[in-house]
């Protein structure tokens, strides 16, 4: 997709389809509260040609909603698409994100291949860039489509989108904010094309072929290590969930170094990246096995994150870790009651062998702190207890310092991503405690969610750590008028967005 920021007036903007926003200005509430839609454009003539349209009271501005008007009066566009953002005292940049989404998803089944879209004319909603940047991000996550595979899929993606700006904005400021949304947009779609990938395609061995061809094309150290390595290290817990399948494991490593950075924080992205989960011997039921395909999604998001943050150079050294094994039951399989040792030397009873995914980041974490890590980050589609407590709407956050979660929430409101923090606590600890090693990898059926991210804890230390259990939120279930049924995407805008966060952090040497 090629994109492009535009000054001129909206009026004369040449498109095959122009998209501007709207709101909803009604604050009365009750039964006679119609909606009040009001056009975010300063341009008289786009604002003359959508009057008759608006006063009809046919379209509300309601959040994706959409109108599309052919030919309109005195515009040079062939057609004009309203898109609302909701209720204006809701509307924020995020609603700008979607609205460029739903815009792309028009266009595309009705073979629109260029669209023009206008940022609102509103400061809050625009200023200094932040709407340009969620615009462009926003219609990269539209124009992504899972359906690679099909025989009759005709590609409908978009050839060119691009932002209109009003005249007066800062455009250095703009141009600024649009090319980072350009790198976050095209690395999120990154993470979900590899999830995206069914399990016979994408092998861990292909996820780290993978993850090295992104490295080496945008400059950043990364080494796929597998079997010999794991023993060495004598990575117990990774290794076990592997041992089950032909399929042998990958250890991504991917190290972001910026040139004068030698000392101050060093974050590490540890993600979860089973390529199929079918429980192992503790097998899961048929029904929607299928899904398990995007088990390796928390891993999906760190190599994502870790291309955009290659791209936008924070100052910052960063680790990705990624653990990849394939969870399968055969003869060479873990089974229930096995004991295992992890790298950090904790022994694991293994209880239930589908609660594979703290096993493997168990290692991937212990190793993060022996290269250094002095933060830590997972991402996993750790529990379906987490889809119980948050359901599709939000993923579970956990950690165990303020300060860092501070710092990722913070990273939320650039990101717009939603994650909710759920508590730890010593009480879940004792849940898996084992009376046969030190710790036992399930404990029961409450606060499953909770017990995972204890587990996790119990390798993460007291090392300042945030876990991320994206279960619910890594698959779309539902398309949506911004985003396709399929992988989401999820955490790459937010790790990023943490990750930059450490910058200044260091003690930077000059060059
Ligand atoms: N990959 C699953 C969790 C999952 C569930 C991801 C639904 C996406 C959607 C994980 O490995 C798993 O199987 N967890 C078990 C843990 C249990 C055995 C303690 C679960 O949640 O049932
Ligand atoms: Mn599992
Ligand atoms: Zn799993």
């Amino acid at each position: 997709m090629q994109t492009e920021i535009a000054f001129a007036p909206l009026s004369q903007i040449d498109a095959e389809l122009l998209a501007v926003p709207a709101v909803d200005t009604q604050t009365a509430k009750g039964t006679d509260a119609k909606p009040s839609p009001v056009l975010l454009a300063d341009d008289e003539t786009v604002k003359a040609a959508t009057r008759t349209v608006l006063d009809s009271g046919e379209f509300k501005a309601g959040a994706n909603e959409t109108l599309l008007l052919h030919a309109p009066a005195g515009l040079a566009a062939k057609r004009l698409l309203i898109v609302g953002l909701g209720k204006q005292a809701k509307a924020t940049v995020h609603s700008v994100r979607n609205a460029a989404g739903t815009a792309v998803r028009f266009a595309k089944p009705r073979g629109i291949r260029k669209l023009v879209f206008a940022l609102p004319s509103s400061e809050t909603l625009s200023a200094a860039g932040p709407g340009a940047r969620a615009a462009v991000e926003g219609a990269f996550v539209g124009d992504f489509d899972p359906d690679t595979y099909r025989s009759d899929r005709k590609d409908q993606s978009i050839q060119s989108f691009t932002v209109a700006a009003p005249a007066q904005a800062d455009r250095a400021a703009l141009e600024a904010a649009f090319a980072e949304g350009v790198i976050v947009g095209e690395s999120q779609n990154f993470a979900r094309s590899l999830v995206n990938e069914p399990g016979n395609k994408l092998t861990p061995t292909v996820l780290g072929q993978r993850a090295a061809e992104m490295a080496k094309e945008v400059g950043l150290q990364c080494e796929v290590y597998s079997t010999d390595k794991l023993h060495e290290l004598k990575m117990g817990a990774f290794w076990s969930v592997s041992q089950g399948s032909a399929e042998p494991p990958a250890l991504i490593v991917m190290r972001y170094e910026p040139e004068g950075v030698t000392d101050g924080p060093v974050p590490a992205l540890v993600g979860k990246g089973i390529t199929f989960d079918t429980g192992g011997i503790s097998i899961k039921p048929a029904d929607n096995m299928e899904k398990m395909k995007y088990d390796m999604a928390g891993g999906a998001a760190m190599i994502g994150a870790m291309r955009a943050i290659t791209l936008l150079k924070p100052k910052v050294r960063v680790l990705g870790i990624v653990c990849a094994a394939e969870n399968m039951p055969s003869g060479t399989a873990q089974k229930p009651g096995d004991v295992q040792t992890a790298m950090s030397g904790k022994t694991i009873e293994i209880i239930n062998t589908d609660a594979e995914g703290r096993l493997v980041l168990a290692d991937g974490l212990a190793y993060a702190k022996q290269l250094g890590a002095t933060h830590l980050i997972d991402a996993a589609t750790l529990t379906g207890a987490c889809v119980v407590a948050l359901g599709m709407v939000n993923a579970g956050a956990f950690a165990n310092d303020d300060a860092t979660y501070a710092q990722f929430d913070a990273a939320l409101g650039v990101s717009g991503e939603k994650f909710w923090r759920l508590p730890l606590g010593e009480e879940y600890m004792d849940m898996i405690k084992s009376e046969i090693g030190d710790i036992k990898n399930t404990g029961g059926r409450w606060g499953g969610a909770i017990t995972a991210a204890e587990f996790l804890h119990a390798f993460a230390e007291d090392t300042p750590w945030i876990h991320l259990d994206i279960a619910g939120v890594a698959w779309v279930e539902d398309s949506k008028p911004y985003i396709a049924k399929g992988p989401s995407g999820i955490g790459v805008r937010s790790i990023l967005e943490w990750v930059r966060g450490f910058e200044g952090a260091s003690t930077q040497t000059l060059v």
